[in-house]
């Protein structure tokens, strides 16, 4: 059993900085910026945060599930992943299934860092498996920007804020699930409660080179599948420069590999669903479509999952 996409959406807080933006108090450049990372901008959210930002996303992806007949109702579980959280309790997914009106729905809150959004699609297939749901709500909803350390220019170039969300429902094709943890790694990148996230990064990238190219082999290993049977593989938006070197360790078409780092910067667990909403408004998501998705971050957490359209 795989997991099929039946709505998605997104939500991006209007106010963007640009690495200009990022040059009136740090010591950088739009262009060293976009030569190590292939960012150019970020949005940032100075209004909502990550329970707001979700709501805005969710409600759009229900509105798009709702195109072909489907309703709050028929939600059998919401996940939110979020690293900031701008409430603990009540879990902001039980916010979201109140305003949604999703009362079948079980409810609750994932932090797996960078990797939320790809590590509660391979639960939420799970559950499916076990038939406890038929269908889920997975949203990431991220607000960077409170806890990153705006004076260090070696991790805040990187980080956006921005939700994005997607209806699943179980579909009978075959599917696989690859999950990793390390976390006497942790350190790597940290951030405690109400204090700011501090990161090596250069431990971060050899980590996700590493990784990522691994994970997916062993995903589509389990799948039984080709890399020329896959239509996208959807990488977590990091930096530009671990997208291009996976492409090019496991020899992947780049058309294949689509990317929106450059105008989002990284959004941690809101990236794959902000990306996916990206796509599928485009019309570049085709019923039959065959997507690995892969995320990686804080932990250190990495996974893979197989979803269809
Ligand atoms: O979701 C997972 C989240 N984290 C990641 O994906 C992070 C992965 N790592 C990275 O993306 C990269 O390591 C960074 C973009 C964070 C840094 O790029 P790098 O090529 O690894 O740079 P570096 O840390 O090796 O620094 C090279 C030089 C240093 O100067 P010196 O010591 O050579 O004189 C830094 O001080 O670049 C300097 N530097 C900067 N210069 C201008 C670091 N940040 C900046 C900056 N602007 N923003």
């Amino acid at each position: 059993m795989t997991g099929k996409i039946i709505g998605t959406g997104s939500y991006l807080p209007e106010l963007i900085w640009d690495n200009h933006k990022l040059t009136e108090w740090l010591d950088t450049s739009d262009e060293w910026i976009r030569e190590r990372t292939g960012i150019g901008q970020r949005h940032i959210s100075k209004e909502l945060g990550a329970c707001g930002m979700a709501l805005e996303a969710a409600k759009k992806a229900m509105e798009d599930a709702g195109k072909a007949g489907f309703k709050a109702e028929d939600l059998g579980a919401i996940f939110v992943c979020s690293v900031t959280p701008d409430i603990c309790v009540p879990p902001i997914a039980c916010e979201i299934q109140k305003e949604l009106g999703a009362v079948n729905a079980f409810c609750y809150d994932i932090n797996a860092a960078c990797s939320g959004f790809v590590f509660a699609y391979n639960m939420a297939v799970s559950y499916m498996e076990s038939g406890l749901i038929k269908t889920a709500l997975i949203i990431g909803s991220e607000q960077l920007s409170r806890i990153v350390d705006w004076n260090d220019r070696g991790s805040s170039i990187l980080f956006g804020d921005g939700a994005g969300a997607v209806v699943v429902t179980a579909s009978e094709e075959k599917g696989a699930a690859v999950m990793h943890s390390d976390g006497a790694s942790g350190e790597a990148l940290q951030c405690t409660t109400g204090g700011k996230l501090s990161m090596d990064g250069q431990k971060v990238f050899r980590f996700a080179l590493r990784r990522v190219p691994e994970v997916i082999e062993e995903l589509l290993d389990k799948l039984k599948m080709e890399k020329g049977q896959v239509d996208l593989f959807l990488l977590h938006q990091a930096n530009m420069r671990i997208i291009e070197a996976v492409i090019k360790r496991l020899g992947l078409d780049s058309n294949k590999v689509p990317t929106n780092i450059e105008r989002m910067g990284n959004t941690s667990s809101a990236s794959l669903p902000i990306l996916i909403d990206e796509l599928n408004r485009a019309g570049e998501l085709m019923p039959g479509m065959k997507m690995i998705m892969a995320g990686f971050g804080a932990g250190l957490t990495w996974g893979a999952g197989y979803i269809t359209i």
